[in-house]
């Protein structure tokens, strides 16, 4: 009988514009952990789970969209991703979810669906395999928990 390897996973964690300052930002709707504090956190489960993570945080379209492309050479098998306000503008971000094909789940810390009507337009949402919104910091815990237990 052949045993067949069990694979690591790969996940990438993908934080948009103004992300970096959390902890500062506006803590009355985005909480008081900073952007270190999420991925650290992150980080350790997913070690613990034997699965290997990398977070990304920028606030440029450009090199975000770069960073998905980049997603199929590192072998990335599952993204989690926060695309902050280019939720609600990017469809070049979208683009480069599409073209990639890989699953991914959309995450925020508000619930975006309770605040100004602009936030309340995902361009992402319909692509996404789930989309968690309003549950803060635990919002990426519980995606991530969802990436380690899926086969
Ligand atoms: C956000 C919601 C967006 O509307 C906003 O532009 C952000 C953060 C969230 O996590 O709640 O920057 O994506």
């Amino acid at each position: 009988m052949r045993i067949e390897p069990i694979a690591t996973k790969n996940i990438l964690v993908i934080h948009g514009p103004n992300l970096n300052l959390l902890g500062t930002r506006e803590p009355e709707i985005y909480g008081n952990m900073t952007l270190d504090e999420i991925n650290r956190t992150l980080l350790k489960i997913a070690t613990d789970a034997g699965a290997k993570l990398a977070s990304f945080q920028s606030n440029s379209e450009t090199e975000l969209i770069s960073r998905i492309h980049q997603a199929i050479e590192d072998k990335t098998d599952f993204i989690i991703i926060n695309p902050a306000a280019y939720t609600h503008s990017s469809i070049a971000l979208r683009d480069a979810l599409a073209a990639v094909k890989l699953p991914f789940i959309e995450v925020h810390l508000s619930n975006i669906f309770a605040r100004e009507s602009f936030r309340q337009k995902s361009y992402f949402s319909d692509l996404a395999l789930g989309v968690i919104s309003g549950l803060g910091n635990k919002g990426y815990e519980l995606a991530l928990e969802y990436v380690l237990k899926m086969r």
